[in-house]
């Protein structure tokens, strides 16, 4: 059965209050809408672990930087809300812009540090928008747990830094990067790339095992860095914004002997589509 979609603040707090009041365990999963696996992975988690689930969709102006990102992000409410319906989730909550930012909002949630590289540089302001929508979504649904991809590593580290600097009594946790057949981690922003980008998309992933496997063999980090960005703008992607190893817990650039879980994090330009990876090292 469709689950309720709620519209408003009010709606979403009338809903949450019975269950809170209850002590009944409450699951958010943040979303953008667009709907694919990776997020029903997330769905299915929260399903497994608390009482209540709901499923937010709002595309958040303030994380993009470029308008022309924020107008051709896909939309597609119907289609998500039919996707969710197997899941039995209570509430799928899809505020407009005016309730998430009405009008004299003023406050701003930064995160430094973990915000001070990779996607903080590449896109700025962008943590900024998707700690303060987060931390909102977490006052206004009262949720007890979160459930956020690890596609997104940088961004899940964001979001627990900031739950925890807030005192917000949440849990976050973080769930497996789910892939297409050919290694594509799953993205609503694949939508975006042609026939022919699809075909060549899959080479990020094949460069990131790549550089993974060279370093675990003993290959120095940078040579084997070097070869796997030459591979991928043969492949046909544009440009690399960053392909690096960095400490789970810090986001410091790591030596490939670090003792620390670490990750290589990777964004690349494709046909005008960026699309971001990381996988654990070694793999
Ligand atoms: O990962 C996303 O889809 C967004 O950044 C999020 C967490 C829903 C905040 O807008």
């Amino acid at each position: 059965m469709t689950a309720p979609i709620l519209r408003s603040v009010a709606e979403l707090r009338a809903a949450t209050a019975p269950w809170q009041r209850a002590g009944r365990s409450i699951g958010i999963v943040p979303t953008m809408g667009a709907l694919h696996d990776g997020h029903l992975s997330l769905v299915a988690a929260a399903k497994a672990r608390c009482d209540h689930v709901i499923v937010t969709i709002f595309v958040n102006p303030r994380q993009f930087s470029a308008p022309e990102d924020l107008a051709s992000y896909p939309r597609t409410e119907q289609a998500d809300a039919a996707k969710l319906a197997r899941f039995g989730v209570d509430a799928i909550y899809v505020p407009d812009g005016d309730q998430m930012y009405p009008a004299g909002f003023a406050t701003n949630v930064t995160v430094s540090g973990l915000t001070d590289v990779m996607d903080g540089v590449h896109r700025p302001g962008h943590f900024a928008g998707v700690a303060t929508v987060v931390a909102k979504l977490f006052a206004q649904s009262a949720a007890t747990d979160a459930f956020f991809g690890e596609k997104d590593f940088q961004q899940l580290q964001v979001v627990r830094r900031m739950a925890r600097d807030l005192d917000i009594p949440i849990t976050v946790h973080g769930c497996p990067t789910i892939r297409e057949m050919d290694g594509l981690a799953m993205s609503s922003r694949n939508l975006l790339l042609s026939d022919r980008a699809r075909t060549i998309a899959p080479a990020l992933i094949d460069q990131m095992e790549a550089m993974a496997d060279a370093v675990a063999a003993g290959q120095d980090p940078a040579a084997a860095q070097a070869a796997s960005i030459a591979a991928l703008l043969r492949a046909g992607f544009t440009s690399v914004d960053y392909f690096e190893i960095r400490a789970n817990d810090d986001l410091s650039l790591a030596a490939s002997s670090t003792t620390r879980p670490a990750r290589l994090f990777a964004a690349a330009w494709l046909a005008g589509v960026r699309l971001i990876d990381n996988i654990a090292v070694p793999r």
